[in-house]
């Protein structure tokens, strides 16, 4: 596995393969890995002849008071992991090789970006627009992957190679779930042992909406209310937002119909989690 830090040494490794016509996959991550990026890079390899994968902690898309300056970096496991799992190229970039000098560029998505995350999170889908175009003009990739766990990001990032026309195919991975059902995120690192104890609930609330559409509801707001009682019979966690919405375009539906995400995020004391369940419903 190469590592890269600079644009320019980037360039040359993927040049190189385009002219041997090569297909690359880019996995775009910000370090802490854990199965579910691992899982990502196997999809990428699947898919792409060459797969990079870039560790970047995006300054950009944290708003104040959020947890950049604590957000887990150890760069020489993250390489360790990606070495054994087939990616052929790591970029491994300071801040000064993505935001040059006077950089004042920012990429903002509208339709998808709004509420959820994007009113939770101000600015938060500016700069991982912004740093997704950066990355995908950085390596130029034919493909790239994200995860179905970041659902409104998926939605935005697919969004932004459409309007903009990049030439990226996006490839969406399923999410990645420890044996009790609780979603893999670098953030659980966050959690006390008994938040981690409460968490699975999460998981438990969206099956709760998967049995009752299955049983066929298509009411948005009974779903919604049978997957808010289950997470209302664990007290420690607190629901900040649950919706369905479609998947395109992450706005709320009341009737359940085509392809649909039910995203929520709750807080367990000081952590924040997200998660969903996508369905498509004839
Ligand atoms: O999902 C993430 O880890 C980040 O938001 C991304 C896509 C790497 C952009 O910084």
């Amino acid at each position: 596995m190469i590592t890269a830090t600079t644009a320019h040494d980037l360039r040359r490794a993927v040049d190189r393969w385009r002219a041997h016509g090569e297909r690359v996959g880019l996995v775009p991550t910000m370090g802490a890995l854990h199965a579910g990026h691992l899982s990502l890079v196997e999809l990428a390899r699947s898919r792409a002849d060459r797969v990079v994968v870039s560790v970047f902690v995006n300054p950009t898309q944290f708003g104040p008071g959020e947890d950049f300056a604590r957000y887990p970096r150890d760069a020489a496991r993250d390489a360790a992991l990606l070495d054994g799992a087939g990616c052929d190229l790591l970029f491994l970039p300071a801040v000064e090789t993505v935001y040059g000098p006077g950089c004042t560029t920012r990429v903002r998505v509208d339709g998808p970006s709004r509420g959820f995350e994007g009113e939770a999170r101000p600015g938060h889908f500016e700069g991982v627009a912004t740093v997704v175009a950066m990355l995908f003009n950085l390596a130029r990739p034919d493909l790239a992957v994200f995860g179905e766990k970041d659902a409104q990001q998926l939605a935005v990032v697919r969004a932004l190679a459409r309007d903009l026309h990049l030439g990226v195919e996006i490839v969406a991975a399923p999410t990645v779930r420890d044996a009790d059902g609780l979603a893999l995120s670098s953030r659980n690192a966050y959690l006390t042992p008994a938040e981690r104890r409460a968490a699975p609930v999460l998981f438990r609330a969206l099956e709760a909406a998967r049995a009752a559409i299955a049983a066929g509801e298509r009411d948005s707001g009974r779903v919604l209310a049978q997957l808010r009682a289950v997470v209302a019979g664990e007290p420690s966690v607190s629901l900040e937002y649950a919706a369905v919405v479609t998947a395109d375009s992450f706005q709320p539906v009341d009737r359940i119909a085509g392809e649909i995400v039910v995203p929520l995020a709750a807080r367990l004391g000081s952590t924040r989690l997200i998660d969903n369940l996508r369905l498509r419903v004839e």
